[in-house]
């Protein structure tokens, strides 16, 4: 038998799922980049007023919503961590909504890594990541970061890459292993 959740988590997982139908809602009309990131901009914005997380757990991900047309993550950024960089092979809008997220963006020659360019975010913002970008995110403040990262397709079954911190070579996108390969700031 399910054991009730506490009723602030019952209202977090609310403001989440009422956040991801408002995202869910414009993904599939015209001009989705455009309509979501001003929807977005929207939750962000609320988000960030709260003055905290809206939702905690052990696991620095949470998904939300995964279909054809959009995929939905929390994201809680352990501070001190970078994860390793990959691609998404979509348009993605990150929504910062507490904290700041590092992000490093690595030029690509031959599926091999070049010397990244460091752009740091401070809440609230939406940052747009072309389909093409290859990333990797860390957060560089003291406490846990929040945001939404909203994927224009499927992205836990698109085919796309990964690169480890350890070497610059492409290998195919494992969650695991993307995990798994979390490691204390460097750049
Ligand atoms: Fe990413």
């Amino acid at each position: 038998m399910e054991r009730p959740r506490p009723a602030s988590t019952t209202t977090a997982r609310a403001t989440l799922q009422a956040a991801t139908d408002a995202i869910l809602a414009v993904a599939k009309g015209p001009d989705p980049l455009e309509r979501i990131r001003a929807v977005l901009r929207d939750i962000t914005d609320r988000f960030h007023a709260l003055g905290a997380l809206v939702h905690e757990e052990d696991d620095d991900e949470v998904l939300l919503h995964a279909s054809e047309h959009l995929t939905v993550y929390h994201i809680t950024l352990s501070p001190g961590l970078q994860y390793p960089a990959h691609n998404h092979l979509m348009d993605a809008l990150i929504g910062i909504y507490r904290g700041g997220e590092t992000n490093f963006m690595y030029p690509v020659a031959a599926n091999r890594l070049l010397a990244p360019q460091r752009h740091d975010v401070v809440a609230p913002a939406v940052v747009h990541l072309p389909s093409d970008a290859v990333h990797s995110v860390a957060n560089t403040g003291s406490t846990r970061s929040g945001a939404l990262h909203v994927y224009l397709g499927d992205l836990p079954r698109a085919r796309r890459q990964l690169w480890s911190l350890q070497t610059d070579r492409a290998e195919p996108f494992d969650n695991d292993r993307y995990l798994a390969g979390a490691r204390p700031i460097q750049e």
